[in-house]
């Protein structure tokens, strides 16, 4: 294999530490219950992990608000079992990332606990002051985006909830601070980071107001009942434009050079990847992040073959366009977003899809990003109980609906449900015991445990089944790591026009390889002898998600079943 680094080669997982493993049983996963399932990863086959936030937190926003960034939640152990982790993750070969939140801290933080005590102290101009408030920018978690403070009289700026004040990222000392805790975590050993909400770290100078005739409540609320696909595109329109001053604005990318230079500064390769779709953050391609996510796939809704075509060919143009190539990243899911098995399914044909998904993550190109239980099938869960959420962004959305809003309590508590992120952290089902094997019978576990942990989906249940999601999950990882083609080949689409199936070919110096994805119902009949890198060749079958036998195929009259993955080795007949 040509010289790649580890991030480009690497499957990654994304470990949700509150949902992920309880090794202390209160209810809440932690260090201890982390470490307890390492094997199981690594058997899996993932070789990085990244790691939400585990810093301490009010968990105003899950860990997302963080109020010291060099540290442990206690809820998750001590910095001592952090390098524990740290250590075994290593020793397992896993590399392990850590989710870095620039754009703002917790206002339990002590730096905005100074910055807000008085307009005279030393941290005074490290959060974002006004008199008053500006323009009618609104948080996107939870309306005004100004909150006034008495202490200074003033108004300070806050992007997601108000209890995480957006940091002054114009403030040479912020940056200084926040570079520090930057090199105590790599210091430490951590192998790169994933850089929260990165479009968000600086606003329009000019603080240009939003023209949209609605605020945050209305907009949701708008987007809820919208029907019609033109009344959709207007609400998505709306959204846009009620952000776009407060998003991606000039200065980010000298920004995100000054934290490249710093993770080049170490050895071992350390890696940045950012929670943005931009390609531009990768700068000429070695000197802003390593890695941007491919979300448009995520959000494309429905995955045909010609979207899933068009957004290769989009996203690898652009790539390769860069003056140092890019390489892509790939994601279905993660903690922000409704879970694959749930957003993508039909109803009808859902394990079949699970499995077409998975497969697609595995053998496009690009750094693959799995999210924690998508391996064995979890759902959404939706709660209906408002005082059970925990999702701060929901319950302000419930509490709007109900008392401004003045939509019918039942039908508030059915929306905050649908629309909460909640319902895919919901924790790890390990087994069929009480509470998913997550917790003790006894215990009330931070968010509930989805009771389809009762039906089959649960580690335990699906490791002693060949036959069963997790095991389909660690047979494509051995074949994907066992492939060169599929780690490093290129990326050639084959029958451009084909409605029901996805076809490429993975093309290294190596190896070549042919992947088919049926995304239909119906057995189809392919003919590849006329592509040129298959003419005189046979297909040796590499994985079939049908009943096939190894065999070396001609890769004329090809019969794929409903719903089949095939990926076969493009072998010269023998
Ligand atoms: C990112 C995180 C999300 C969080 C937000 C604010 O989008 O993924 O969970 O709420 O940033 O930090």
């Amino acid at each position: 294999m040509t010289d790649l680094k580890w991030w480009q080669t690497a499957v990654f997982y994304q470990i949700y530490p509150r949902s992920f493993a309880d090794g202390n049983g209160d209810g809440i996963g932690d260090f201890k219950g982390i470490v307890e399932k390492l094997d199981y990863l690594s058997d899996l086959g993932v070789d990085a992990i990244w790691l939400s936030p585990h810093f301490p937190s009010p968990n105003w926003d899950c860990g997302y608000d963080v109020s010291d960034y060099t540290d442990v939640a206690p809820e998750y152990g001590t910095l001592e079992d952090f390098k524990a982790f740290l250590r075994e993750a290593h020793a397992r070969n896993m590399r392990v990332i850590l989710d870095l939140v620039l754009n703002h801290t917790s206002d339990e933080h002590p730096w905005f606990l100074e910055s807000k005590s008085s307009r005279n102290n030393p941290k005074a101009d490290w959060y974002v002051w006004v008199d008053t408030p500006p323009n009618n920018w609104q948080s996107c978690f939870d309306g005004d985006a100004w909150t006034y403070v008495p202490e200074r009289d003033q108004y300070y700026y806050h992007y997601f909830m108000k209890q995480q004040p957006d940091l002054n990222w114009h403030n040479s000392e912020v940056k200084k601070a926040m570079w520090d805790a930057v090199r105590f975590w790599l210091d430490l050993g951590v192998d790169g980071y994933r850089l929260d909400a990165i479009g968000t770290i600086y606003e329009d100078p000019n603080l240009t107001p939003h023209e949209v005739p609605l605020d945050l409540a209305g907009l949701r609320n708008a987007g809820d009942l919208a029907r019609t696909p033109a009344q959709k595109k207007g609400v998505f329109k709306y959204w846009h434009d009620m952000f776009k001053n407060q998003w991606a604005q000039p200065g980010l990318h000298d920004l995100m050079k000054e934290l490249r230079a710093i993770l080049d500064e170490y050895d071992g390769d350390r890696m940045l990847v950012g929670e943005d779709d931009n390609i531009d953050y990768m700068g000429n391609g070695e000197d802003e992040l390593h890695l941007v996510f491919n979300f448009p796939l995520m959000r494309m809704g429905r995955l045909t073959p010609s979207r899933i075509r068009l957004n290769q060919k989009e996203r690898l143009s652009r790539l390769d366009g860069l003056p140092s190539k890019g390489w892509p990243c790939n994601t279905l899911g993660n903690h922000d977003t409704s879970r694959i098995h749930t957003f993508f399914d039909d109803k009808q044909h859902d394990a079949e899809l699970a499995r077409l998904h998975a497969a697609l993550m595995l053998t496009l190109k690009g750094t693959p990003f799995l999210y924690n239980g998508e391996e064995i099938g979890m759902t959404d869960l939706i709660i209906t109980d408002p005082t059970k959420l925990r999702d701060t962004m929901a319950s302000w959305y419930y509490d709007r609906m109900v008392n401004e809003l003045k939509v019918d309590s039942e039908e508030a508590a059915r929306r905050a449900g649908e629309m909460t992120r909640d319902r895919n952290r919901t924790p790890m089902q390990w087994s069929d015991n009480p509470n998913g094997g997550f917790s003790p019978a006894d215990i009330e576990t931070w968010l509930p445990v989805n009771p389809n942990y009762r039906e089959g989906i649960t580690v335990k249940d699906q490791e002693h089944n060949p036959n069963s999601l997790l095991n389909y999950y660690k047979h494509l990882l051995r074949v994907r790591k066992h492939s060169p083609a599929l780690i490093e080949g290129e990326y050639i689409p084959l029958q451009n026009t084909a409605k029901d199936y996805v076809a490429f070919l993975r093309k290294s110096a190596e190896q070549t390889v042919l992947v088919i994805l049926n995304f239909s119902d119906t057995k189809l009949e392919l003919d590849f002898s006329r592509v040129r890198e298959i003419k005189g060749h046979d297909l040796q079958v590499l994985f079939s998600s049908a009943e096939r036998l190894k065999t070396a195929k001609p890769p004329r009259g090809l019969t794929i079943s409903p719903f089949e993955v095939l990926i076969a080795e493009v072998q010269r007949t023998k």
